[in-house]
């Protein structure tokens, strides 16, 4: 095995350039910190640029709002299973996140007075629950295009290294601390080892574990498979959010903004199902209500379509001025995808996946953390952030436009930390050539893999399994298929081919690395659902449909060596982070 190594020195490298990515790079680089972004894809291409309806953040822009109030509803939405710690660093810090957002140059849409316009989304409420707040603040439905355009701008302003198309295949870990990441250059097929005081993953989700998700094919969880590589645990990786509104056959996003315009979704009665599920929020109940009730419609045969397998979505009785300036995002995927013209017909929609609530366990500062004898310890050198991480302020269930904006308050925080904690002038600790070596092993065995078994066709197997066996509803026959047939597609890997031995944009080792990535943590995912027993949030089990407080208000901890998957759970953080609010207290959830 022979590769050209390049060799770069760093105090911080980050790795994934989406909003999470960019705003710590950017953060460090105004720090004064010598910093690389590696991103495997353009970073305008990463998928942030896919959100639409908006970032939650109590600007109070359309009525009254506060941030406690902000605070209550992400308690309540990630149905007590998220660190109140963290939530209150996200809530209080959010409208100041979003003001800098604005200042950076986001174009967001305008109230007639001028300020950021902000929309209703699903579980967003005033006053602790009584009424709708319209939190979330939205650049038409194209919020993320504009966030990640205008944080692109500002890093090439701050001069930042980019290192555009290049592949992480592992964490350089000595003795449990992280010197940096080698990566794969896809245009030159060089190998290039990054040592860094501190590695900042900002990898995204891994969606693509399932056939049907709004997330791009590059969402395979590539930092979250370092990490267990690593020999580190993944948190809370059970969690898998389905949005209602995909479209139905492809899988791509009609925000949840549409619902907060005023769209509804109807069945084939006619009927608008969500006032029966939940009397009160209605089609603006939190994302794991609106699909388990969409799933419950189509099991109970009130499914549209010839084969009553989906739901419609109606705006054709909202005026065209609404959808052309807020919505005009999904009218042309409509269109595009389901050939439907939203001003005449509704949009067939089906719950797609869309988001992991799941990832790398980190504190608010985006320091990733382990469990050591059952102690939370920091990972020296290695801080992870986004929807790569799990910090945890999701829970079992992220409210919508919830995401934006922890990409952008635990990017800055990550930033922050490593203001407090890295020395400018210190040099790197050495690299350990023979943990380099090892990494190269490991590539360069997938590399001249001389199986039988076509890579596509083994991703095939793992997304169908996943999206049978671990999808909205589960049960334990259900999930113990999924296990037996998740494991033994993971064993299938040793027959795996490779027939492109090239190291230029070789797409063949590429999508291999990336399924490795992924069956990973497919395994991880269907072993914690399976040993969760118990429904909450996301989770929802036919076989213990209650919530268990007194059991499983905790966290699902899960390693993964080459054989098998062990689990361990660390306590939900039952407190805040300042005396301006109170813990809140877990309650039964009325929709
Ligand atoms: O529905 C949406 O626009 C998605 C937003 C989100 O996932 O936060």
């Amino acid at each position: 095995m022979k590769y050209e190594i390049e060799y770069h020195d760093y105090d911080v490298v980050v790795v994934g350039a989406g909003g999470s990515g960019l705003r710590a790079t950017v953060g460090a680089v105004e720090n004064g910190y010598k910093t690389a972004c590696i991103s495997k894809v353009f970073p305008t291409r990463s998928h942030t640029v896919a959100a639409q309806g908006g970032i939650s953040a109590a600007l109070g822009n359309m009525g009254d709002d506060d941030w406690r109030w902000h605070m209550y509803d992400t308690v309540k939405g990630s149905d007590w299973l998220g660190d109140q710690d963290a939530i209150e660093y996200l809530c209080k810090n959010a409208p100041k996140a979003v003001l800098e957002l604005e200042n950076y140059g986001v174009p967001f849409s305008r109230t007639e007075d001028g300020k950021i316009y902000q929309r209703a989304f699903g579980g967003m409420t005033k006053n602790y629950g009584e009424g709708t707040a319209q939190r979330t603040c939205a650049a038409a439905d194209r919020t993320g295009h504009a966030i990640i355009h205008t944080l692109y701008g500002q890093s090439l302003k701050h001069g930042v290294d980019y290192y555009i198309e290049y592949f992480a295949l592992d964490l350089i870990m000595v003795n449990g601390e992280c010197r940096g990441v080698v990566t794969w250059c896809l245009e030159d097929g060089k190998i290039h080892v990054f040592n860094a005081k501190s590695t900042v993953l900002a990898t995204g989700g891994y969606g693509r574990v399932y056939f049907s998700a709004t997330s791009a094919h590059t969402c395979t969880g590539d930092g979250n498979a370092m990490v267990l590589r690593a020999g580190l645990p993944l948190q809370d990786m059970e969690f898998v959010q389905f949005h209602p509104t995909g479209v139905y056959g492809v899988g791509c996003l009609i925000t949840e903004g549409a619902r907060g315009e005023g769209g509804y979704l109807v069945n084939s009665e006619g009927e608008r199902f969500m006032e029966r599920y939940a009397p009160s929020a209605k089609d603006l109940a939190s994302r794991d209500v609106v699909s388990r009730s969409i799933t419950k419609e189509l099991i109970e045969g009130r499914g549209v379509g010839p084969n009553k397998d989906h739901v419609y979505l109606h705006l054709d009785h909202l005026e065209p001025k609404v959808l052309n300036e807020r919505l005009p995002g999904i009218s042309e995927s409509a269109k595009v995808f389901a050939g439907v013209d939203v001003t005449k017909a509704p949009i067939p929609v089906i719950p797609t996946v869309h988001y992991n609530m799941g990832g790398i366990p980190t504190n608010f500062h985006g320091e990733v953390m382990t469990s050591v004898n059952g102690e939370e310890v920091p990972v020296p050198g290695l801080m992870a952030i986004g929807e790569a991480a799990c910090v945890s302020v999701h829970g079992a269930n992220r409210l919508g436009s919830n995401s934006l904006i922890d990409l952008v308050v635990f990017g800055k925080a990550a930033a922050d930390r490593i203001n407090d904690t890295v020395s400018k002038t210190d040099p790197n600790k050495e690299i350990d050539h023979s943990a380099v070596d090892k990494i190269l092993d490991r590539f360069d065995k997938i590399r001249n893999s001389n199986g039988t078994t076509p890579t596509s066709q083994l991703r095939d197997k793992m997304q169908k399994v996943m999206q049978n066996h671990c999808a909205v509803f589960r049960d334990d026959e259900i999930l113990s298929e999924g296990k037996k047939k998740i494991e033994e597609i993971w064993l299938e890997s040793s027959d795996i081919s490779v027939t492109d031995k090239s190291l230029v944009w070789n797409t063949d080792l590429l999508e291999t690395l990336e399924y490795e990535n992924l069956i990973a943590q497919a395994v991880v995912t269907m072993n914690s659902a399976h040993n969760r027993k118990e429904s909450r949030g996301a989770h929802a089990r036919e076989d213990y449909k209650e919530r268990d407080d007194k059991n499983w208000m905790v966290h699902t901890l899960a390693w993964t060596n080459d054989k098998e998957c062990n689990l361990d759970y660390r306590s939900v953080h039952e407190y805040t982070l300042s005396n301006e609010v109170k813990y809140i207290e877990p309650k039964a959830r009325v929709y």
